[in-house]
């Protein structure tokens, strides 16, 4: 079928355990993906949506038990528990094997299984990689050809015995005497999506939805790209990649980790309201660093689209995702408007007087339920962003000037705050987390940790992935970026957002740039380095000296109080915690009781 021997035997091996009635050798052409689209439609789980308003899109609704990643049932199946850490769900390698291939085993009768050759990264890149889905659904090709790269260039790339990671997808619903499939076939009692670090493949079965079934995305991307990058020396990331731009035309290369629903897309995105300045998108999800000769370390987007959150999009947040949303796209439980349109919440301020909602019911404003699903996506080619860098897919990709991390912190955490070495800037990755609970200013509300926006996404130890961080530091010549954490989330005493956030944001990323140009004062302070009261530009905007105060403040009690909530994180990873980031840690409290005292 190819010319991989290896590849060929796999596929095989593959077609005799699922027994589909056809294999198909996905192409990645423009007629594949309309063959998709119509055979969706014919299924009646597509519809295409109005050419007047947007060509060439459609709406699919999922089974409404089909709706989101469910990382109860996401697995790292590694020959030692210890190895997928205290974090994630561990299943032991040959039982999940024994599981699967007994679920798997004439799962794809009566369907059609497509093989789906596909990179991570443009083809031919360095820092790119490749994989191989085979999958039963349409929805899944099509989806795949939007948000990798698919096809004959990438099988050309795989020459001969070439490296591709397995990717084994089935939706778990085979047909039996010429049953009709459902719309939407799913098995959600059977549900499994399981990595094996150890030897670079996944298998997932039961969700046809998003990063349970796109295994070039969270499982390939994140979880298997994690654990080759600690064996190779590079790093895989749940950050978006943004180009900066001054008004003199210097520029700069940012990355940013923020857990999911912190806006990620939004600042990849966003529409800077400096004069002067711009921000370019090179990524807004997944970045792959690796280091150039030089010693920087240089950052692709391994994937080709956009698979994004619609609820809470629209112009006044993010005119560039609405843009990139006229066209070509597939939006998958959305509303459906009268005139063959799509509608979500946020999408305009007036919601329209009645549609059809994501479940196919009829809906008014006044209606109990939201029109979308809250997870409802949009999935779309990032080249129809209108703000994408010229050089989002150059083979080398770009240096990185900088890294981000960042939580939802209504207290404690300042606006901005630089790490004055890399140890410290892996531990403030370490410890990123949100409140769950509003908490009002000065309090801490219930926190959720998510270390490097990696919680969910990290596919071996949480523990030796920050040695790795450190590891990576240490590394010889490298040139490193510099680390910031932000928060925009900081509360005032009525519980209101202090910062105004989306476009304002770029005030802050101007003085990371001038950081990065060495051209900034900051202040050193127990918690890193600060901007001095006058080193952001706060002009224009509605903010009293005191909130100014509060957003650059060193709240020197509530990191007190803190302390004792990161020592015992820590202690959930026991003895495979970095002495590095203990020690990052002990610093942190030994500053901080010394400025206490001081003050007293
Ligand atoms: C995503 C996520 O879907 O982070 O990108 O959950
Ligand atoms: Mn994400």
């Amino acid at each position: 079928m190819t010319q991989h021997p290896a590849l060929d035997q796999w596929i095989d091996d593959i077609k005799t355990l699922c027994e589909p009635d056809q294999v198909v050798l996905c192409d990645g052409s423009p007629e594949e993906y309309q063959a998709m689209m119509q055979a969706l439609t014919e299924a009646g789980v597509a519809k295409p949506l109005n050419p007047e308003i947007r060509p060439n899109s459609y709406l699919v609704r999922s089974d409404p038990a089909d709706v989101a990643r469910v990382e109860s049932r996401t697995f790292i199946c590694s020959q030692h528990e210890a190895d997928a850490g205290p974090t994630n769900h561990w299943a032991e390698p040959e039982a999940m094997r024994e599981t699967l291939t007994q679920l798997f085993k004439g799962a794809m009768r009566g369907r059609t299984m497509y093989v789906i050759p596909f990179s991570m990264g443009p083809v031919g890149s360095p820092i790119a990689h490749i994989g191989v889905e085979i999958s039963d659904s349409p929805y899944v090709v099509a989806s795949m050809h939007i948000m990798t790269r698919v096809g004959a260039p990438v099988l050309e790339e795989l020459g001969h015995d070439g490296r591709f990671v397995p990717c084994l997808h089935s939706v778990g619903q085979p047909l039996e005497h010429n049953d009709v499939s459902a719309p939407w076939p799913c098995n959600p009692e059977n549900l499994y999506i399981a990595h094996f670090p150890e030897t670079r493949e996944i298998w997932s079965f039961g969700s046809g939805y998003g990063g349970n079934a796109l295994l070039g995305k969270k499982c390939f991307a994140l979880r298997i790209a994690s654990a080759m990058a600690r064996q190779e020396g590079w790093l895989a990331e749940h950050m978006l990649i943004l180009k900066l731009t001054n008004p003199e035309g210097e520029y700069r290369y940012v990355a940013g980790a923020f857990p999911s629903a912190c806006g990620k897309t939004n600042l990849a995105m966003l529409v800077p309201t400096i004069p002067g300045w711009t921000v370019e998108t090179v990524g807004d999800d997944i970045c792959w660093m690796k280091f150039g000769s030089d010693g920087k370390l240089y950052a692709i987007n391994p994937e080709a689209g956009f698979f994004g959150v619609a609820p809470g999009t629209g112009m006044d947040t993010n005119p560039n995702a609405m843009l990139t949303l006229d066209a070509n796209c597939i939006f998958t439980n959305v509303g459906e408007t009268e005139d063959g349109d799509v509608w979500w919440e946020g999408m305009t301020a007036e919601p329209p007087e009645k549609l059809i909602d994501w479940r196919g019911n009829h809906w008014t404003p006044e209606s109990t339920t939201p029109a979308a699903h809250p997870n409802a996506r949009f999935t779309v080619s990032a080249a129809q962003c209108p703000a994408i860098a010229e050089e989002w897919e150059r083979l080398e990709g770009v240096p990185i000037s900088a890294i981000l991390f960042g939580g939802r912190r209504g207290s404690v955490v300042p606006l901005v705050n630089e790490a004055s070495t890399w140890e410290q800037g892996t531990f403030f990755g370490s410890i990123v987390s949100s409140e769950k609970t509003a908490a009002a200013a000065g309090t801490i509300g219930e926190l959720r940790r998510d270390p490097m926006a990696m919680l969910p996404f990290c596919g071996y130890n949480m523990a030796d992935y920050w040695q790795h961080w450190i590891n990576i530091g240490q590394t010889e010549g490298a040139q490193l970026p510099k680390i910031f954490y932000v928060n925009w989330f900081r509360k005032n005493d009525a519980g209101g957002f202090i910062w105004p956030g989306f476009g304002e944001n770029a005030r802050v990323l101007q003085w990371i740039f001038e950081r990065c140009a060495g051209r900034a004062d900051a202040i050193e302070t127990p918690i890193g380095k600060l901007p001095t009261l006058d080193g952001l530009d706060f002009s224009g905007l509605d903010l009293s000296e005191e909130a100014i105060a509060t957003l650059l403040r060193v709240d020197t009690d509530g990191w007190l109080s803190e302390i004792p909530l990161i020592e015992s994180y820590y202690e959930t990873f026991g003895d495979k915690v970095p002495a590095a980031l203990r020690d990052q840690l002990s610093q942190l409290k030994a500053r901080l009781t010394a400025a206490a005292s001081a003050v007293a």
